[in-house]
């Protein structure tokens, strides 16, 4: 079984993720991460023909030993610079190939980023869209960095959010929108147990209509 979580910048996708390759005992991919790893080799500097240079060479390097400082993954600031580098075709495509072959693994696999249900998946046995408003993802993303002991500038934080759902959206390259046959689950309302049994009740009921259909 594949599963395919899509959605936008601290819309609970990855811990969603998390929660259903644990209930279903499957390996789990957060996509998100090799941009990030990406984009923290490259650094901050100017766009530009040279930012492009060294997006597109980490990305051709890039191995699993890259993805294991989380701390540095996981800031805000990373975000940002993934979401840069993730407009440049040459990497998504260097990308590609990692993201496949982790799916098409025999145990299968739980899979979740921006564009997995359209790009990396089309085929996927169950493709989850999640979203939740801005305001509360800002939210989400405070309280897991204040965890970590960050002090976060909320103003500052929903507008790298805000910064980052735009340029996603409008990646030509990017693939970021539903998928005709993804299920759409808005989260902003949900706690994390609420949105996970959500979560496994479709995942279950698509899989019972799929086996009831062969
Ligand atoms: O999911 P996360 O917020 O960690 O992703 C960081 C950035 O990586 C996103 O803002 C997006 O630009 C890019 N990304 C992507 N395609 C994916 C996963 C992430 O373009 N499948």
């Amino acid at each position: 079984m594949i599963i395919a979580v899509d959605g936008p910048a601290a819309s609970g996708k990855g811990t969603l993720a998390t929660g259903l390759a644990r209930h279903y005992g499957l390996p789990h991919l957060d996509t998100g991460l090799l941009y990030r790893a990406v984009g923290l080799a490259v650094g901050e500097r100017e766009d530009g023909p040279e930012f492009e240079r060294a997006a597109i060479a980490a990305a051709r390097a890039l191995d699993a030993a890259h993805l294991s400082d989380i701390e540095a993954l996981t800031s805000a600031e990373t975000g940002v610079l993934a979401s840069r580098v993730a407009v440049i075709a040459e990497v998504r495509a260097a990308l590609f190939a990692f993201q496949r072959d982790f799916a098409t693994q025999p145990s299968g696999a739980v899979l979740d980023g921006r564009d997995i249900g359209t790009k990396i998946c089309p085929d996927a046995d169950v493709k989850l869209f999640i979203q939740a408003d801005s305001k509360a993802r800002m939210e989400r993303r405070a309280k897991q960095l204040e965890q970590r002991g960050v002090l976060v500038d909320r103003y500052a934080l929903y507008h790298q959010i805000e910064e980052r759902d735009a340029r996603d959206m409008l990646n030509p390259h990017g693939g970021f929108y539903k998928a005709d046959d993804a299920h759409l689950l808005d989260t902003t309302l949900l706690d994390i147990e609420a949105a996970l049994r959500a979560a496994i009740e479709i995942v279950d009921r698509t899989m019972a209509l799929k086996a009831g259909g062969d």
